[in-house]
């Protein structure tokens, strides 16, 4: 939001008053004076008027979190332990999850508070890869590559899948690289094949890996250079 209409729809400033605070240079955000009413206020903004904290008393929050099988990927759950329960209390508040995995379904999850950031982590548009080890019930056939990087038709999306890209590893394993997160995606690619996933793992998320020294449960903040190589 520019910071003109931010300032403005506080309960304590006109339109007029907010001209002046700025032409008075009594602004700052993020520690910077400004004058321009265009400058933008995003969500972990901090915004002071006469060094008075309007905004910013909360900081962003990332985390890699290893799942393990049997905790559902969501922030409630009536039945089911959740991702969140795995985390203390006092780091839960206000946190969504990037990209959820299937119950079954372990590895590189990641949990922010930041919306914006996590958007640009899983919208389609990104085309952000993100890495799944797959152990299949079935032989998998050199004929699936071309498949993979041709796309799939689901009907219920009325969508083709975007090129993925799969390595066969053994008979019944492969590494697969999506650029999309759709419901249920890796299953009804291998589906498509009748053949039925019984491992899956993601690895990786664009270059953020999942830290080889987290056990199934375990997590950590991640590092500056993670949270900007999205
Ligand atoms: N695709 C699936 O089918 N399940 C997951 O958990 C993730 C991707």
């Amino acid at each position: 939001m520019r910071l003109d209409r931010f300032l403005a729809n506080l309960p304590c400033y006109n339109r007029q008053q907010v001209r002046m605070l700025l032409a008075q240079r009594r602004v700052r955000l993020d520690g910077e004076v400004v004058t321009d009413p265009k400058a933008q206020v995003r969500e972990f903004s901090r915004v002071e008027v006469d060094e008075q904290l309007l905004q910013g008393g909360h900081l962003a929050r990332y985390l890699m979190l290893h799942k393990p099988i049997g905790c559902v990927s969501a922030t409630q759950d009536p039945q089911h332990r959740t991702v969140l329960d795995l985390l203390p209390e006092a780091l839960r508040e206000g946190l969504h999850i990037a990209g959820r995995l299937d119950f079954n379904t372990t590895g590189l999850m990641i949990l922010t508070n930041d919306g914006q950031w996590s958007r640009r982590l899983t919208q389609p548009a990104t085309k952000l890869p993100k890495q799944y080890l797959v152990h299949t019930e079935s032989e998998i056939g050199d004929h699936y590559v071309g498949k993979f990087q041709e796309g799939f038709y689901f009907a219920f999306e009325d969508l083709t899948t975007l090129p993925a890209r799969l390595d066969i590893l053994g008979p019944r394993l492969a590494r697969l690289a999506i650029v999309e997160g759709r419901y249920h995606q890796v299953k009804r690619m291998f589906g498509y094949f009748d053949n039925k996933v019984i491992g899956l793992h993601r690895e990786t998320m664009g270059s953020i890996r999942l830290d080889p020294s987290l056990q199934p449960g375990q997590y950590r903040a991640l590092t500056a250079d993670e949270i900007a190589s999205v």
